[in-house]
């Protein structure tokens, strides 16, 4: 997940404001990123180079690249009091440099990418010759209509030099900032004594800029001539910190996209709320916030007692009671811009054409642990709305036999890490077979992205405990969004039933909070559950694949042998394991079965067994049959697993917990499953 520093001061870095960013950068690590990037305000310089830039894109190496770079930086980066930092994980557009952030506009671009630094001659719309201050950004979030905004800069005459949806935010800024401005280049405001009553051209132009951005954003920008930070944001978090004597002028501001940044820097922090803009002023030791509009706002400060290790985990006690958490962002941001493009709706990297896809006759799924049963979840999709026959497959299976393929078959490699190697070569061994191939990761530029025509992202961002939380739900979200795609273009839903169920998919992210926010319940009936050595979890339909998921949790974390079973078939041999006392895990939510997983809760419930359901909230009948419920709220049956799914991660973490495990590092198991 991205991350995002932006500092100014008033005496200056003494070289130092380039190493702060970057030290400071390293302490968002823990969110993962593969490129990372600093922009910072030269004072005095000439004006061709006011903005000095360093990118780097290798991986976890990147901020001791970015280091390096600074050996060969100008003279003038020591005076330097203003700068951006940003560390990327890729969401659009492959982790490199040129895709990096920070993002210059035309009058800093490099050369024979765009116009000179502060040199004049970009077209402006009617032909004229415009120049435009030199700016650079850094934004976290995704800007959902950068197509649109991008097409209407380069019919302005502006290049555009990534691929990523940030870099239009830069082209805007600078374009809004020439208008704002008195001058048209690098304008200088007075330097004020106190904090600034009034935000500055710039603050005035980001506001602007920002009501023009569809989707979600924290950004921070800065532009040659100012010595303040202009930050802005909708949906994605930026803080901001003050050190010092902040009111008497004597300070340190700044801000970051999270508070382990600001941590031992920051005397006081504040929180930017949606669609309001602020400036960092370091001469003034200060800042003012206003909505977008420019009209003045509270600041709203925050009480942060957290200690590094603490705001790590964003005040969780591990990273995968955090992960759970995210799954309602993780799930809005894998949605967050599908539907209601030019095309109707939009995948990520859909390289196979509309041809090509309605050609498909079958699909086939290969993937491995939760990747596996989030794809179970999936074929009831695919089958239902997309009329196709959908086969899962356990990827290390799947690649040793001989499948039936052609080249109408279309083979899914769903891999969180995209690196799994079994899902590799199962993915290998389809393209051998001429079947096209979709990839549906959590990683841009994976090695399953690169060897798919085409991919559908999960937008989880980084997932650092070892079990699979927000990715298994954001790729029953996925399975959804394709199940959708392939229908439309097979006619077999129409724009009216599509709209519907992006509603439904929309509503989904607060449902599942609502499945979080009954954490305290759950957390009493696992510490019930903490002794027992064996569980048993049942499900039917779409159950059957959260049951197991939820055993599987169970197994991972809290070492404990819980099996899965499609309640119908434990009748046929495994109920001589059920005695009096023994626990069955049941999913059920009322369902298309329902009366039959009823049926074959009584079954275990006869001979003894002490039942705890999934039941969904008003539920009374089915809580009167079971010994302990677990509520969600009820939800359309094809997304329910999403929602279904999170008493049971919450059951294995707190069964876990109570039974002193790691959570985050389990016993034996590795995140990324390099091989066979
Ligand atoms: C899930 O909790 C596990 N850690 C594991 O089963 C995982 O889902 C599996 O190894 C597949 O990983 P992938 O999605 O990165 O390919």
């Amino acid at each position: 997940m991205c991350g995002i520093v932006a500092i100014t001061s008033k005496g200056g870095g003494g070289g130092g404001l380039a190493l702060a960013l970057v030290e400071r950068l390293s302490r968002l690590e823990y969110r993962g990123y593969d490129s990372a990037g600093i922009a910072l305000v030269l004072e005095g310089a000439n004006a061709s180079q006011s903005i000095y830039r360093a990118r780097a894109a290798v991986a976890s190496r990147s901020l001791d690249e970015l280091k390096k770079h600074l050996d060969s930086a100008p003279a003038g980066l020591a005076a330097a009091t203003t700068g951006i930092g940003h560390t990327r994980w890729a969401t659009h557009g492959r982790p490199s440099e040129q895709n990096a952030h920070p993002h210059l506009g035309c009058a800093t671009a490099p050369p024979g990418q765009a116009g000179q630094a502060g040199q004049a001659g970009k077209a402006g719309e009617a032909g004229a010759p415009r120049a435009y201050p030199e700016v650079a950004i850094v934004h976290n979030g995704i800007v959902e209509n950068w197509r649109e905004l991008a097409g209407e800069l380069e019919r302005k005459g502006h290049e555009l030099s990534s691929e990523t949806d940030s870099e239009v935010v830069a082209h805007l800024l600078e374009e809004e900032l020439a208008l704002t401005s008195s001058s048209s280049v690098a304008p200088a405001p007075p330097a004020p004594s106190s904090p600034p009553a009034t935000l500055s051209p710039l603050a005035v132009a980001l506001g602007r800029v920002a009501q023009r951005l569809a989707g979600s954003y924290a950004i921070a920008a800065v532009a040659a001539g100012f010595p303040t930070i202009a930050i802005a944001r909708r949906l994605s978090p930026i803080v901001i910190g003050i050190s010092g004597d902040a009111g008497g002028g004597t300070g340190t501001v700044m801000a970051a996209s999270d508070i382990p940044a600001l941590i031992g820097m920051a005397d006081r922090c504040f929180v930017l709320e949606d669609d309001e803009v602020a400036e960092l002023n370091g001469t003034a030791g200060g800042f003012v916030v206003a909505g977008l509009d420019g009209e003045p706002r509270d600041p709203v400060e925050i009480t942060v007692r957290w200690d590094m290790e603490q705001a790590r985990k964003g005040g969780y006690a591990d990273f995968m009671g955090k992960e759970l958490h995210e799954q309602p962002q993780a799930i809005s941001d894998t949605l967050r811009g599908r539907f209601n493009t030019p095309e109707g709706m939009a995948l990520d990297e859909m390289r196979l054409s509309e041809d090509e896809l309605r050609e498909v006759d079958k699909i086939f799924v290969a993937a491995c642990g939760s990747s596996y049963y989030a794809s179970l979840v999936g074929k009831s999709a695919l089958e239902h709305w997309a009329g196709l026959p959908a086969e899962i497959e356990i990827a290390s299976e799947f690649r040793y036999r001989d499948p039936i393929l052609t080249g109408r078959s279309l083979v899914l490699g769903v891999s969180q890490s995209g690196e799994t190697v079994d899902t590799l070569q199962a993915v290998r061994l389809a393209r051998q077979g001429h079947a096209k191939v979709l990839a549906v990761s959590n990683v841009v530029d994976s090695s399953i992205t690169r060897m798919a025509d085409g991919v559908l992202y999960t937008r989880a961002g980084p997932e650092i405990a070892v079990a699979a939380t927000k990715t298994f739900s954001t790729q029953v979200v996925a399975f959804s969004l394709l199940a959708m795609y392939l229908a439309r273009l097979r006619g077999l839903l129409y724009p009216e039933e599509v709209t519907r169920l992006a509603g439904d998919l929309t509503g989904l992210p607060a449902l599942v909070r609502a499945a979080l926010d009954r954490e305290d319940e759950v957390r009493k009936v696992a510490e019930e559950l903490a002794e027992r050595r064996d569980l048993f979890y049942i499900g039917r339909g779409a159950g059957y694949p959260v049951a197991l998921e939820g055993a599987l949790k169970m197994k991972e974390i809290a070492y404990l042998r819980a099996e899965a079973y499609p309640a119908g078939e434990l009748k046929h041999g495994a109920i001589a394991l059920i005695e009096p006392g023994t626990a069955v895990v049941a999913v059920a939510t009322r369902g298309r079965l329902w009366e039959k997983m009823m049926s074959n809760i009584s079954e275990v419930k006869s001979r003894g067994a002490t039942v705890v359901a999934v039941v969904e909230e008003g539920d009374a009948e089915t809580a009167s049959y079971v010994d302990r419920s677990l509520y969600v709220p009820p939800s359309r049956p094809l997304l329910s697993a999403a929602v279904d799914v999170v008493p049971l991660q919450l059951l294995a973490y707190h069964v876990a917990r109570a039974r002193g495990c790691d959570v985050d590092r389990p016993r034996n198991l590795a995140k990324t499953v390099t091989v066979e």
